[in-house]
């Protein structure tokens, strides 16, 4: 209304002003009729009772419809009216909770802010509709209703993310007037479990308008060989998605070109392999995705023909080869490159001479994943739009090229994972824009001075990591002050230290710090660790000289990991609370007892590593009550008293590795609770008793090693029972454990590692020890490793002691008596057999010689006799000395002419 008192005060106004009179009265003639028809209200009858019968058959938890109510429906939301007829021209109902950069900010209010329900046929009443957006909800695997077909105004369809199924119905082909059609399958809300899919695209030849298609992850695996002479009818084409279609090849060659106005083509993740000669047709090609479609073969040269080509993801097709041609730089206007993942070989000087003379766009450029090699040509400089530049796991090697400084744009650069054993140039340090830079898992040499760094501002993240040791050496003087403020920091065996550097400690905003092996021989500055604590999320220190005590008490909000392992630290435990998952602090000289409430203060611990420590006293029982416990390491401290027998929770916890301390009393029988218990490592402590018979409920045991301690009574039975088929490793030597060696042992049919030394066992050898099968095809170990590995973390001689050992048997210092058992030389895996110090008797078993695994062997002192077989490899007589019946070489002794132990005897 207050439109037309305008339009009426105006013409008001007109009347004096003649000359202005004509335009006034036509302009506003105009307006009165829209204003006119606004005050009429515009939604009519039929589209109203439409879109009223739509919406009752909808879901919608979250009232996204509300404002559907009244007589207005043009006034309702993600309603748009015709302003001149009132007739409902556009529905979008797309969820907007969908961010536009792909991906879901809240899950949970995406969730409830879908519709879903059944789409009442009552739409066909909005008989005007030209614009129909459903996307990004919930159909939980409704059909596409084939009354869309009749919606013949329709110019834009869009049903993506919106968790359709079956069969999209041919009626759609009746659209002629459609421009945009967007059916991409892979909904949010369902897990791939539910697919669009059409036996042919025949249907799609009606569509004589249409501009935009994407039918990403619609199984278009059933089209037939012509699928693409349907799609090369449509000669307004201009952008076609058919990403992870399960189309199975490519048709090599067309008849004809129609859609040649096509600027955007995504074919990527199909199974096609030869690039077919009419893609290089498309001369209109702006943005070209062909990643993972198991191209093979190179890249061909006539990528130059795509002139206007901005973007071009070749990447992931993992067998694509050859050499980077040199056509690249012919495309001027190329921005983003991607030939990442693939089996490009050979150096990038032609490549990147391509680029020579030549004005480029290029901002991102990834080759990163391949197999290329050589030396970073100069001519790299000649990309001086660069804004990212991925080379990462190739092979690489010398420099960094000086002209890296004229890449003014750099923001991104990534060199991890090369052979780079050169020098990284003074320039680099003009990179002022640079933001990240990775520099990893390389050889880096020579020394980073101020100037290498004096004009990075913009340095957010340095990763430096280089092998041998110390080969880089940062060498800045102790006052310098860095231009940048590092957020994530990691420097890896490269020389940083001796002192803690200044630079360092002036970086106050600091998330991630890992500087391990850099020679820091220092004490920490006493503010620095509460300067970062309310930041810092994750901070390595390991493999330095520092030295000093911890501060006792502060708080690490976000902390998730702490590594301060093989360094000189001293003093007490911290008392920080922290919600951390890894502790490391394996390996320096923390001394006294772990606080009381260690499970309150580090309730989320996952991993604590405390082994080569002064650390004493009872192991708290708190730690019980950290839930998510996995791995234990308290090895090598001066822990004592019992173990608590608190287990109960425990869930988690798969490694317990408290060996070489001096812990007494019995084994907890709440160790039976630990349900993921794999490692079990007790060795060298006081403890006594008999071995829990609760044990057998850990049947995912791995790794049982109790020796040297004062366990007595036999064998338990369920060692035997084959309730610990995983069981890898067993050893209970040096114990009191006595009785005979039982007949069951032998079914422990992963058992690489036997040892029962030095303890009162009597009997025989049983002869089913040849049906340890594990021994007979030592099955590879790596399992193994990597669980000894991850459990006992700290000094590398205890783990390579470990695993020195797989596939031994040491029953050496028992009462052992009997024979040795022929069934031995069935254990063709066996490295190590020691029989020595027990009571053997009778003849050593010739077949011993078809042990060629076996490399050490001790069967001194025992009561065997004989003549000793040919053991070609042992040669060395104290292996079998304490025989006094025993005769022939490696022994000085001959044997009699007759001996009384002929083979055949036994
Ligand atoms: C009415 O619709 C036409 C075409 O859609 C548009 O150009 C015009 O600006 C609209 N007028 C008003 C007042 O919204
Ligand atoms: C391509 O266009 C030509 C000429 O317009 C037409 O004759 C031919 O049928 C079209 N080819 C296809 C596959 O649609
Ligand atoms: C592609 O273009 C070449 C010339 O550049 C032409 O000879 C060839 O016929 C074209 N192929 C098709 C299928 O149009
Ligand atoms: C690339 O451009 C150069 C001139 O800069 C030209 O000589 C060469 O033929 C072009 N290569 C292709 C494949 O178009
Ligand atoms: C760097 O590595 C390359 C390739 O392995 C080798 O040829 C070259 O001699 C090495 N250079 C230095 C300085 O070690
Ligand atoms: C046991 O721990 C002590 C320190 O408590 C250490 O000196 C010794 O080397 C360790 N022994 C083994 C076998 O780890
Ligand atoms: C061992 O497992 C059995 C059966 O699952 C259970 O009843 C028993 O309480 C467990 N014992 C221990 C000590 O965990
Ligand atoms: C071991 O055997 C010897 C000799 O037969 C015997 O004197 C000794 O008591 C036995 N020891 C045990 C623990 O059985």
């Amino acid at each position: 209304m207050a439109i037309i008192n305008a339009c009426f005060s105006s013409n008001h106004f007109a009347i004096i002003h003649l000359l202005l009179l004509f335009f006034y009265v036509s302009s506003c003639l105009d307006i009165i009729k829209i204003c006119l028809a606004d005050a009429n209200v515009l939604c009519l009858d039929a589209d109203r009772e439409g879109l009223f019968a739509f919406k009752t058959s909808l879901t919608d938890p979250s009232g996204r419809l509300a404002s559907w109510v009244g007589e207005d429906c043009c006034t309702w939301n993600g309603i748009k009216c015709n302003n001149q007829t009132g007739h409902v021209t556009k529905l979008e109902l797309r969820n907007p909770y969908w961010l536009v950069n792909g991906g879901v900010g809240d899950r949970e209010a995406y969730k409830r802010s879908c519709l879903g329900g059944k789409i009442n046929p009552s739409l066909l009443h909005l008989n005007q509709l030209n614009y129909l957006d459903i996307s990004f909800n919930d159909f939980e695997g409704a059909p596409i209703p084939d009354f869309f077909g009749q919606l013949q105004n329709l110019r834009y369809l869009n049903l993506s993310f919106a968790s359709f199924s079956g069969e999209i119905p041919n009626q759609l082909g009746n659209l002629s007037g459609l421009q945009y059609l967007d059916l991409y399958a892979d909904s949010y809300s369902n897990s791939g479990t539910l697919e669009l899919s059409t036996q042919n695209l025949k249907w799609l030849s009606g569509l004589s308008s249409l501009k935009h298609l994407n039918l990403g992850y619609v199984k278009l695996d059933g089209v037939g060989a012509d699928w693409l002479q349907t799609v090369n009818m449509l000669p307004s084409l201009v952008e076609l998605r058919l990403h992870w279609c399960q189309l199975q090849g490519l048709p090599l060659s067309l008849p004809s070109i129609n859609f040649t106005s096509l600027s955007v083509l995504d074919l990527s993740e199909n199974s096609f392999n030869a690039f077919p000669q009419w893609l290089f047709n498309l001369t209109s090609l702006t943005k070209l995705y062909l990643r993972w479609d198991f191209f093979n073969n190179h890249i061909p040269g006539e990528f130059a023909n795509l002139e206007l080509l901005e973007v071009l993801d070749l990447s992931n097709n993992l067998e694509l080869g050859g050499q980077i041609p040199g056509i690249f730089g012919n495309l001027s206007r190329l921005r983003i490159l991607d030939l990442s993942a693939n089996n490009l070989i050979g150096d990038i000087q032609e490549f990147l001479g391509g680029f020579s003379g030549k004005p480029n766009n290029l901002f991102f450029l990834d080759l990163s994943s391949n197999s290329l090699v050589g030396e970073l040509p100069e001519s790299l400089g000649n990309l001086k739009n660069l804004q990212y530049l991925f080379l990462s796991g190739n092979s690489f090697w010398g420099s960094i090229p000086s002209s890296i400084g004229s890449l003014s744009s750099l923001w991104k650069l990534d060199l991890s994972y090369n052979m780079m054993n050169g020098t990284i140039p003074e320039s680099f340090g003009q990179l002022s824009k640079l933001v990240d830079a990775n520099l990893m898992q390389n050889s880096w040499e020579g020394i980073l001075n101020e100037a290498h760094l004096i004009n990075l501002r913009r340095l957010e993240s340095i990763r430096l990591t280089t092998q041998p040791t110390r080969s880089l050496v940062f060498n800045v003087s102790y006052k310098w002050v860095p231009p940048f403020m590092l957020k994530s920091i990691q420097l890896e065996n490269c020389l940083v230290g001796p002192p803690f550097p200044l630079w360092l400690q002036l970086q106050t905003e600091l998330t991630f710090v890992v500087l391990r092996k850099v020679g820091i021989s220092d004490t920490i500055p006493g503010d620095w660790f509460s300067k970062l604590s309310s930041q810092i999320s994750y901070l390595v220190l390991s493999n330095n000289e520092i030295k000093g005590n911890l501060p006792h008490e502060l708080e690490f909000p976000n902390l998730r990991g702490i590594d301060l392992s093989s360094n000189r630290f001293e003093g007490p435990f911290p008392q920080w609370s922290i919600n951390t998952s890894e502790l490391y602090l394996q390996d320096n000289s923390f001394s006294g007892p772990l606080p009381e409430n260690i499970g309150v203060l580090m309730p989320r611990l996952q991993r604590l590593y405390l082994s080569w420590n002064h650390l004493n006293s009872r192991i708290p029982s708190s730690m019980c009550d950290m839930l998510d416990l996995q791995v234990l390491s308290l090895r090598s401290n001066k822990f004592s008293g019992e173990l608590p027998n608190c287990w109960h929770q425990s869930q988690m916890l798969w490694a317990i590795d408290i060996s070489n301390n001096t812990l007494s009393g019995h084994l907890p029988i709440s160790f039976g609770y630990l349900r993921s218990l794999s490692v079990l490592m007790l060795s060298n402590n006081n403890l006594d008793g008999e071995i829990p018979s609760s044990l057998q409920n850990c049947t995912g045991l791995t790794s049982i090693d109790l020796g040297g301690n004062k366990f007595s009574g036999t064998l338990p039975p369920w060692i035997e029972d084959n309730k610990l088929a995983s069981l890898f490793m067993l050893r209970l030597q040096s114990n009191l454990l006595s009785g005979n060696i039982p007949q069951r042992l032998c079914n422990l049919r992963n058992l690489h590692i036997l040892d029962l030394s030095h303890n009162m066992f009597s009997g025989c050898i049983p002869r089913c020890i040849g049906n340890l099968s594990a021994l007979v095809h030592g099955k590879n170990s790596e399992v193994f490793e990597r669980l000894i590995y991850v459990a006992i973390k700290g000094r590398d001689p205890e783990y390579r002691s470990i695993i020195a050992i797989v596939d031994s048997i040491d029953l050496s210092w028992n009462n052992l008596t009997g024979g040795i058992p022929d069934e031995v030389s069935s254990l063709s895996a066996l490295h190590i057999l020691n029989l020595s110090h027990n009571y053997l008797a009778g003849p050593i078993p010739p077949s011993l010689s078809s042990l060629t695994s076996l490399t050490r062997l001790n069967l001194s002192y025992n009561n065997l006799a004989g003549r000793i077989p040919p053991l070609p490899k042992f040669v060395d007589p104290s292996i079998f000395e304490g025989n006094p019946s025993l005769c022939g070489a490696p022994l000085p002794n001959k044997c009699p002419r007759s001996s009384t132990f002929r083979k055949t005897n036994f």
